[in-house]
């Protein structure tokens, strides 16, 4: 009997990220071709993840271009991926998340007529531009795709409320989760002499992670600003700063933030020692999509510098609040995390709304059942895992 294929698709660090435990269950269980093809929209960034996961790679369209257009990016996913499907002939492609290799290669697939699956669906908030341009990648990707994993009932019932059936859904928990909880159980790296000095300074740490394109300019240099107050107002106070490889962004932090000494610059980090650093900080500021799923489960303070966010669990449970990019509003937040310590315990607990860790185990699950190798689908993820 011939077993069926799966061309998994993705082209970013945190699609990798998530992607990984997919892969590996994937080809653990022996009973798909599994094809991986990168686009390479990131480069460095993805080829640390690849990595550290030891991912088996079969084809890489190896899009990036410096500072690319979203224009780019789709029109070279477009390009690279229509031969490519059409030799391979996969039973099933599966995508990841919201960024532009998700919805080029959902486009590139319903053009061959191929079934998409989309790993963590139903995210949304409430405005187009806001994540921007991922907001509409994940919209799009979810009218294209025929197979949703949504990673919350939250999402489900968003995807539901959108008119997207239920046969073909199933809530699996967010793979972050998976990979987070896996690697947070191996030994800490050896860290490097930089940062191990920076997390040998007296006073708290905090660290910081920010890319997104709607807050390239303007936005970006108030949360620099706002980094630049908390670190007169509270000297003992460090930030460590794994900064994006987008020479937009380093262009103004660098700026900015250069002359800081409390700010200690790093490059992008592999994945294991990101989390064990993320372990070893106060308090996490980002506009990190990813990271306002791991922190909480780290039971890290996290303040979201975005106007909106899509992963509203983190903020009902109380580990993560949205303070937009406002450099008064960061300061304040940041400068009450830092010093009071009722404040700080208040957002401190560690609670998982995200996933469970099993999120992989029931994708495949589902795909087996889908291709008749299983009797019974999988069970949901049911929800948060408690305190
Ligand atoms: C992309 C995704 C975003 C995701 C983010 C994760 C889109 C439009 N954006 O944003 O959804 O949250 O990845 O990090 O899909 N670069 C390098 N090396 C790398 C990676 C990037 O040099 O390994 C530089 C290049 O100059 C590149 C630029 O960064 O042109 C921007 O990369 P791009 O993928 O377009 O946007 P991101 O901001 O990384
Ligand atoms: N990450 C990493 N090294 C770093 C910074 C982040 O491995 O130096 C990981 C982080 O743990 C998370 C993912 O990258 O899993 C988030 O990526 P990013 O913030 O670039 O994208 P987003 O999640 O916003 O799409």
């Amino acid at each position: 009997m011939t077993r069926p294929s799966v061309f998994i698709t993705f082209g970013t660090r945190p699609e990798a990220i998530k992607m990984a435990p997919v892969v590996l269950e994937l080809r653990r269980r022996g009973l798909f071709d599994v094809f991986l093809c990168l686009t390479g929209q990131h480069r460095e960034m993805l080829d640390q993840v690849v990595e550290a996961f030891s991912l088996p790679v079969d084809h890489d369209l190896r899009v990036m271009q410096e500072r690319q257009t979203l224009g780019h990016i789709t029109s070279a996913v477009l390009k690279g991926m229509d031969p490519l499907l059409e030799s391979v002939k996969p039973d099933i492609v599966l995508v990841h998340g919201d960024t532009t290799t998700t919805f080029a290669a959902s486009l590139a697939a319903f053009y061959r007529m191929i079934p998409v699956g989309h790993v963590e669906a139903g995210l949304r908030t409430a405005d187009m531009y806001n994540p921007y341009p991922e907001e509409m990648n994940r919209r799009l990707a979810d009218r294209i795709t025929s197979v949703h994993y949504p990673p919350t009932q939250a999402a489900a019932a968003t995807l539901r409320a959108e008119g997207i059936a239920e046969d073909g859904m199933l809530v699996t928990g967010n793979t972050v989760i998976d990979a987070l909880l896996a690697t947070a159980a191996m030994p800490a790296p050896e860290a490097d002499p930089r940062l191990a000095e920076a997390l040998g300074r007296p006073g708290p740490k905090v660290l910081v992670t920010v890319h997104r394109r709607e807050s390239w300019g303007m936005p970006m240099e108030r949360v620099a600003n706002a980094i630049v107050r908390v670190s007169t107002a509270l000297p003992e106070a460090t930030f460590i700063f794994p900064i994006h490889l987008n020479p937009v962004v380093r262009k103004t932090f660098k700026e900015i933030l250069g002359p800081v000494p409390q700010v200690v610059f790093c490059e992008p980090l592999s994945y294991r020692p990101f989390v064990h650093l993320m372990k070893a900080v106060d308090v996490v500021i980002t506009d990190s999509g990813g990271l306002q799923e791991e922190a909480p489960s780290l039971g890290k303070p996290v303040l979201v510098m975005r106007e909106t966010t899509e992963r509203p669990e983190g903020i009902a449970a109380g580990t993560a609040l949205l303070v937009g990019t406002d450099t008064e509003t960061i300061s304040r937040e940041l400068l009450t995390l830092l010093t009071d310590r009722a404040a700080y315990d208040r957002m401190a607990h560690a609670i998982n709304p995200y996933g469970d860790g099993r999120a992989a185990e029931r994708i495949a699950d589902h795909l087996e059942h889908r291709f008749g190798l299983r009797a019974d689908p999988p069970a949901p993820f049911a929800g948060a895992a408690g305190r």
